[in-house]
Order: structure tokens, then C-alpha cells, then sequence
């Protein structure tokens, strides 16, 4: 019912035509560290005094709300900025006159990633927009990854590789005892032989 009566408000602002933000871009992709200009654009009025423009830009997270930008009364207010983003958010001055709010966020961390939405507030109007940002972790990461991988396959090669040797060593030995054997009981024959021979002469 409330989502109903909120369509209905933003619909009848749309007919009226009064005041938009919309976004360059919906969804963002980026990698860890990466620099990233985020942008809005909002209806301007040209006779409209930049002390009565108002911008709250924030990232919603679950329950909580960090924010990243925010201007009061053509102001740009730091101090109300999260630690987060401390450092890290310019504003683009001149495109703020031709109403583009393009905020340049240097250094991505994963944390960055999730749901941004600007509100922008005017003395003809006020309104929103939002966009999504995913920061993946950066690529040399899972490369840092892999040696933790790799010793599996390599114990397993070296597993094989001493039952192999074991084997070669018990055949080795099995070799070795046999031909003993063989050489043992010929010798063993032979004395039989010679037993045999000895005795025959005596028959
Ligand atoms: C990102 O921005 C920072 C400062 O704003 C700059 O020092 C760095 O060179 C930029 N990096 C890239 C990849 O553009
Ligand atoms: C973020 O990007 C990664 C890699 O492209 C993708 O697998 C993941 O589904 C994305 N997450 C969201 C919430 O869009």
C-alpha cells in the first residue's frame, strides 16, 4: 500500500514534469583501486541561485547508510562525510552548473560496493536517483591465491612419486632375493648332482 502510494507521488512529479535526477549509468563495474565518476543529472533553472541547491549523495548497506557526498547550500560539507570515502570523493564544480553531480571516487575498495542514491533538492523542486556499484577484488589477489592451490596436485605427484620408488625398491629386492634364490638352489642342484653323482659311482 505505502509502495503504492509512493509510485503514485512519483508518477504524478513525472506527469508534472517538475524536477528529475536521473543517472548516466544504472550499474557500475570496477576492480579494487580502481577510479570511477559517477554521475546524476538534475532538471536546472537558470535564474536559480546555487545557495539553494542542496545534494545528499549516500551508499546503503543493509541497515545503515554511509554518506559519500553532500552539499548544503552550494556548500560542499566534508565533515558530514563518512570515513569511509574520507579523501577519496571530488566533485566536478562546472558540471554542478549545468547540473551533472559527477563525483570522481579514486581508489575503489569492495566495501564501495552496493547502492548509491543522490537526492537532490532545489528551490523549484527536489527529487532522487540511484545506481549500483560492484567493486570485484583485484586480479593479482586469486594469483596470490594459487600457490595455497598448487601444493595439493604437487604433495599428490610426490605421494606417486614415493610409491613408485617404494615399489621400484621392493621390486629391486624381490629381483634380488629371487636371483639369490636361483643362484642358491642351482647350486643347491648341483651339489645334489654332485651328491648324487658321488653316490651313483659307488652303486
Ligand atoms: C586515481 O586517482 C588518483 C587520485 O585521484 C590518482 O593518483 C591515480 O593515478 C588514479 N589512478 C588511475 C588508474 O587513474
Ligand atoms: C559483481 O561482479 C562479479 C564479477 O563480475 C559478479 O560475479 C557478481 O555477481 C556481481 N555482483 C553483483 C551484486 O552484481
Amino acid at each position: 500500500m505505502i509502495c503504492r502510494i509512493l509510485l503514485l507521488i512519483s508518477l504524478t512529479s513525472c506527469v508534472c514534469g517538475t524536477f528529475v535526477v536521473n543517472v548516466t549509468q544504472t550499474s557500475y563495474q570496477a576492480e579494487e583501486n580502481d577510479n570511477i565518476t559517477l554521475e546524476w543529472m538534475f532538471t536546472t533553472k537558470p535564474d536559480s541561485s546555487s545557495t539553494s541547491l542542496y545534494i545528499f549523495c549516500e551508499l546503503l548497506i543493509d541497515v545503515k547508510s554511509l554518506i559519500l557526498y553532500h552539499l548544503h547550500e552550494g556548500v560542499e560539507s566534508p565533515e558530514s562525510q563518512d570515513r569511509q570515502f574520507a579523501g577519496r570523493v571530488q566533485c566536478d564544480k562546472d558540471a554542478l552548473r549545468e547540473g551533472r553531480i559527477r563525483l570522481h571516487v579514486s581508489r575503489l575498495r569492495t566495501n564501495d560496493s552496493g547502492l548509491y542514491l543522490c537526492e537532490v533538492k532545489t528551490d523549484y523542486g527536489g527529487s532522487s536517483g540511484k545506481c549500483h556499484i560492484n567493486v570485484t577484488a583485484a586480479v593479482d589477489q586469486p594469483k596470490t591465491q594459487k600457490p595455497t592451490v598448487r601444493p595439493q596436485p604437487e604433495s599428490g605427484g610426490r605421494i606417486s612419486l614415493y610409491v613408485g620408488l617404494t615399489a621400484a625398491a621392493v621390486l629391486a629386492v624381490c629381483a634380488g632375493l629371487y636371483s639369490a634364490y636361483r643362484l642358491c638352489s642351482k647350486r643347491h642342484h648341483r651339489e645334489n648332482v654332485v651328491v648324487y653323482e658321488n653316490i651313483c659311482p659307488a652303486e
